[in-house]
């Protein structure tokens, strides 16, 4: 297979028009299907016609680190793509260098984790929106996100790539993210799926869970990002799934995805993830990527399994051309959609706008999770000990896959210093080092004690990292590859934060990461805690700004925060990491992941999902109901009792007073963010169609609304239901 050039899209476009006569149908406005990706099958049609069979199987497979094949005698370019879901990678070449071009930085948005914690759709769209345009900018034509697996482990060393555990939630973030990168005309590509929710043998272990869990927990995000937000590209993950892997998957890909769900992008691997040809032929595949990385450095992309050998497959009568020709038809519908094959407009980096977005995501992704009155802070003292190697630590460039040469990145260090400028004298040390070692370093804890007991007031900035910049092996916490061994935050850091907070008990804690970690041995001694996830570029200038009253928090967790592992449900109830010979690791705890097993268990969380505090107060009241047939429409009204403006997101949950299965005792089914001035109140108004009421039956192999009274619970966090009213289906 030979490599093609990249050619310029203007070189492309001239053959095209060139070597092909491509009718264009006219197709009038009501016909025309809303669908982007299904507006020129006669094109495609003519230019499968005109394919011979090696060309259509050099555009299933890599042709080189991240592009498919195209055909140049039809000008049809290579399609191009790019990590990540928080950021457009730094350039790989064609044969995985690490080429330092200088030309591939870009903005270092907040990961999805933090994107997540805003609650706020809209903002799902404009960050999409950024990274769409800056992917465009840089030339890709797919970015590989958004991740979206559910947070069923705190371990997962990939959760801070993820949404957390709720399903609704992240349907409601995935979509916006989606139609913000598309509408740049840029496909976002959905991953992983399925089912990939630890790193520890994310290649090989073999994931059995439910119908009911796969149903009500695991595929609700995706099916609402193919079928809400349309997108382009669906990335199949690394595991196996009930005994297939799941990137070349009968049931999860050609039975749910493209048939069920109507599907009618493309499934690319995961990197190496494709392990049998006539799998990847016959379940799904469409495009197999990375499989290079086996090869290294002896890379032949006519050797992959989609490669010279389904020329004999096809030759033989073993596989059927259409099989072939389906996948084409499918990174066909892509280009189109991207217009790879007309004018793309045009994309930007880094732009004021940008930036903005990231500060705004970052803002309101930040969890402001105990508040004893100490915050904010005041700037009117002489002097403020910032403690902990976090703030101080540039993140961008770690995690694995999702990494980004960020233009710039603003610590909290950094973030704090610009706020309270140099009225105030600001120290800082370290305490502890980021390093593989993870040893405690004496001297580090006693200059910062000693810093501690000479400020006014403390802002420890500690919690996880993304292990140790790119080295792949080294990194034990939010790192790609690697699950964290524990909740415990490294290098000890539960004793530092003893010992500073026995200094100076005036210590805010600003905890970073990608989850939960635990908290209980200093929990109730600090006055202040906040939960900044990974908060990107801006962050530290956005951290800044709660801190100190120029913004007021508004997060709330999209995870629970357990008090130990063992309250974790994943490790009550199911297998983690699975077993070491067998490979199998059974989801026994079902559809209890999250909040759903802590209710229904009565397992009091350390925080709970969907908690999150802010400046000033809210009242919920006059809750009403009126049913037609089976929606309901729901009238709350949320005012702002504080002195402050802020924001508050009312969240909807259902309860299923009785039934026939054991239900979770709640699950979120609606919720909307409100700003609010002090004093103000709006009146919001929510609409729960029968879908919210139904579970899934494995018996009928469907969903079913019981009849029976059901409530409508209403509250600002999962474990702070202030209103409740009953309904019957
Ligand atoms: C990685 C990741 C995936 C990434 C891909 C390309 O192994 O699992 O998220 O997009 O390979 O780097």
């Amino acid at each position: 297979m030979n490599i093609f050039i990249r050619f310029s899209r203007a070189a492309l476009l001239l053959c095209m028009v060139a070597c092909t006569t491509v009718e264009t149908t006219e197709v009038s406005e009501k016909e025309e299907p809303k669908n982007p990706l299904m507006l020129h099958e006669k094109e495609i049609d003519d230019l499968i016609s005109k394919m011979t069979l090696e060309e259509k199987v050099g555009m299933i497979h890599a042709s080189s680190s991240f592009t498919s094949g195209g055909v140049e005698r039809l000008g049809i370019p290579e399609l191009t793509m790019s990590d990540g879901p928080h950021g457009v990678r730094p350039e790989h070449g064609r044969d995985w260098a690490l080429d330092n071009e200088g030309t591939d930085s870009a903005s270092y948005l907040p990961a999805s984790i933090t994107l997540a914690s805003t609650w706020n759709p809209e903002l799902g769209y404009a960050y999409g929106e950024v990274l769409g345009s800056e992917a465009n900018k840089r030339g890709k034509d797919v970015i590989l996100g958004p991740g979206i697996n559910i947070m069923r482990t705190p371990l997962n060393g990939r959760n801070f790539e993820y949404q957390g555990e709720d399903p609704y939630l992240v349907s409601k973030m995935a979509v916006g993210y989606i139609r913000g990168v598309q509408d740049q005309g840029v496909a976002a590509s959905l991953k992983h799926y399925l089912a990939n929710n630890q790193e520890i043998k994310r290649s090989s272990i073999n994931v059995e869970m439910s119908e009911r869990a796969l149903r009500e927990i695991y595929l609700p995000g995706f099916e609402a990002a193919v079928k809400e937000g349309n997108v382009y590209t669906v990335m199949g993950s690394y595991n196996q799934f009930r005994g297939q892997f799941a990137t070349h998957n009968e049931y999860l890909i050609n039975d749910v995805l493209k048939d069920e769900w109507g599907f009618k992008g493309l499934v690319m691997s995961d990197w190496g993830a494709v392990h049998d040809t006539k799998q990847a032929l016959e379940y799904g595949t469409d495009i197999e990527m990375g499989t290079d990385l086996n090869q290294m450095p002896n890379i032949d992309y006519s050797k992959f399994f989609m490669g010279d050998t389904v020329l004999t497959l096809v030759e033989n009568g073993t596989i059927d051309e259409a099989l072939i020709d389906d996948k084409v038809r499918r990174i066909l519908r892509v280009m189109y959609a991207t217009h790879m094959f007309d004018e793309r407009p045009g994309g930007s980096i880094n732009t004021p706008a940008h930036q903005k977005t990231a500060e705004k995501v970052a803002e309101e992704g930040i969890v402001l999770l105990k508040n004893d009155g100490f915050l904010p802070l005041s700037k009117e003292v002489k002097k403020i000990a910032v403690i902990g190697a976090n703030a101080d630590y540039s993140m961008s460039m770690g995690g694995g896959s999702s990494q980004v040469r960020a233009i710039h990145e603003i610590t909290p260090l950094k973030g704090i210093k610009a706020v309270v400028g140099d009225k105030v004298e600001i120290t800082y040390a370290p305490g502890f080092e980021i390093s593989k070692e993870e040893a405690v370093n004496e001297t580090l804890v006693a200059e910062a004690v000693k810093a501690a007991a000479e400020a006014d007031y403390v802002v420890y900035v500690g919690g996880w990292n993304h292990g140790f910049g790119t080295d792949w092996n080294a990194g034990r916490y939010d790192m790609e590859g690697v699950d964290k061994p524990s909740l415990k935050m490294p290098v000890q850091q539960d004793e530092l934060i003893k010992k500073v907070i026995a200094a100076n008990p005036k210590t805010a804690v600003v905890l970073m990461g990608g989850g939960a970690m635990d908290v209980s041995q200093w929990l109730a001694d600090v006055p202040a805690i906040l939960f900044a996830g990974y908060p990107g570029m801006e962050g530290g200038t956005a951290l800044a700004k709660i801190l100190f009253g120029d913004a007021n928090p508004s997060g709330k967790l999209t995870f629970t925060f357990p008090k130990s592992l063992e309250d974790s449900p994943a490790h009550a109830m199911g297998e983690y990491p699975g077993d070491a010979d067998t490979l199998n690791v059974h989801y026994n705890e079902g559809v209890f992941v999250g909040y759903r097993y802590n209710d229904t268990y009565n397992v009091e969380p350390q925080f709970a999902f969907g908690h999150g505090l802010s400046y000033t107060t809210f009242e919920l009241k006059d809750l009403k109901i009126s049913k037609t047939g089976n929606t309901l429409v729901g009238n709350v009204t949320v005012s702002n009792t504080g002195d402050k403006e802020g924001a508050e997101v009312v969240q909807i949950y259902v309860h299923d007073v009785e039934s026939s299965v054991k239900r979770p005792v709640k699950e979120l089914k609606a919720f909307e963010k409100v700003s609010l001035k002090p004093g103000e109140s709006k009146n919001i108004t929510f609409q729960l169609n029968e879908d919210a009421f139904k579970y899934y039956d494995e018996a009928k192999h469907g969903w079913i609304l019981e009849a029976g009274d059901f409530e409508i619970w209403v509250g600002s966090a999962s474990d702070d239901i202030q209103l409740k009213e009953t309904v019957t289906m």
